[in-house]
């Protein structure tokens, strides 16, 4: 039996390579390895956007992104978690029986509040509709990265808890933290995020990636000298698009000298744009056919909520909801 993986996103806005090399591609992945569960986590949104056009911009577009970059919904569960009533109704009854300290220990509430983020009761119980989210469809796995570790163990301690007092009812989900992805790089050599600048977009014009690839930050050595691509931020990116032997050829390229940074980098950019190409070709089509993308979110949405009522029934008849 194929293990059954859950994982939330947050549309922000604008994809970067990092986010694609170090998420993107693993839920891609999980498609055929595993029962995926992938939704765009809207009702989180609502407690940091207040702007209702930005937030359902940033809903369809993180959808039609991941339609793009490969998520196949015959291959998946895919949705919107507000088009799934059942998980907001399962998150009251469980804040009923999650103990105030249990939230009042979590990292991710006090680190955006210091933040300034307004601190609302939905942004305090954050963590329990993310449970809600995990809980309601049995989940065994939820891949995540180390800042929501703390989140998937409140799951955990919820879930035993409602266990315990109503007897077994829920899957106790366990984290996946991905040990061995590794850090994307920036263009200046720190991690690569939107919150630094120093991003290569996936779904910009072509000038705009090339921009970023150009500024990629690099020391002055000439176009004679030997230069060490271990420490050198374009060979780091590009190691991503190549295969183990075209990297040891570029490896030598750098250590020979005779390649200066600027050919380095249109060959780093020639690979970036080709990787990308097809995705952002779906990617066009599909924005240009934004009813197609709605179609399948809503498909997605009855499609999920099969699993979602089955287990919401078996809670109301547990706590006596269901008289
Ligand atoms: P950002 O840092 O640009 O704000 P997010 O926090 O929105 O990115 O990250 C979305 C997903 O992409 C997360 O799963 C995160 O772990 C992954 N990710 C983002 N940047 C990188 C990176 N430089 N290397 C590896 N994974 C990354
Ligand atoms: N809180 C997660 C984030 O900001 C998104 C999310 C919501 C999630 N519900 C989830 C992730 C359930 C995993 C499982 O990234």
């Amino acid at each position: 039996m194929k293990k059954r993986v859950l994982t939330g996103v947050q549309a922000s806005g604008t994809l970067h390579i990092g986010n694609y090399f170090g998420a993107i591609r693993q839920m891609v992945d999980h498609q055929e390895k595993s029962d995926l569960f992938l939704f765009i986590a809207n009702l989180h949104s609502l407690t940091t956007v207040s702007d209702p056009k930005l937030l359902k911009s940033l809903t369809l577009q993180a959808a039609t992104d991941l339609l793009a970059l490969g998520i196949n919904p015959d291959h998946c569960h895919f949705w919107v978690q507000s088009d799934v009533p059942e998980v907001a109704e399962l998150s009251w009854i469980l804040s009923s029986l999650t103990p105030m300290g249990l939230l009042e220990r979590a990292h991710a509430y006090k680190d955006k509040v210091a933040k300034g983020i307004h601190p609302s009761v939905g942004l305090f119980t954050y963590p329990v509709l993310m449970a809600a989210d995990i809980l309601i469809n049995q989940i065994q796995l939820v891949p995540v990265g180390k800042d929501q570790k703390q989140h998937v163990e409140i799951a955990r301690d919820i879930a035993i808890k409602f266990n315990n007092l109503y007897g077994e009812t829920f899957t106790i989900p366990e984290p996946e933290i991905p040990e061995d992805v590794a850090v994307i790089p920036g263009t200046d050599g720190q991690k690569m995020s939107k919150s630094y600048g120093n991003t290569i977009p996936i779904f910009a014009e072509d000038n705009a990636i090339k921009k970023a690839v150009m500024g990629i930050v690099t020391d002055s050595k000439g176009v004679e000298e030997s230069k060490d691509p271990e420490t050198n931020n374009i060979f780091n990116i590009c190691k991503l698009f190549l295969t183990k032997s075209e990297q040891a050829a570029f490896a030598d390229r750098f250590r020979k000298g005779g390649m200066g940074y600027g050919d380095a980098k249109k060959y780093l950019l020639e690979k970036v744009l080709e990787y990308f190409r097809p995705f952002k070709e779906k990617r066009k089509y599909l924005e240009n056919n934004s009813d197609e993308v709605e179609k399948i979110l809503e498909d997605g949405a009855m499609k999920v909520r099969r699993t979602t009522l089955k287990t919401l029934e078996a809670v109301r008849k547990a706590t006596g909801l269901r008289y």
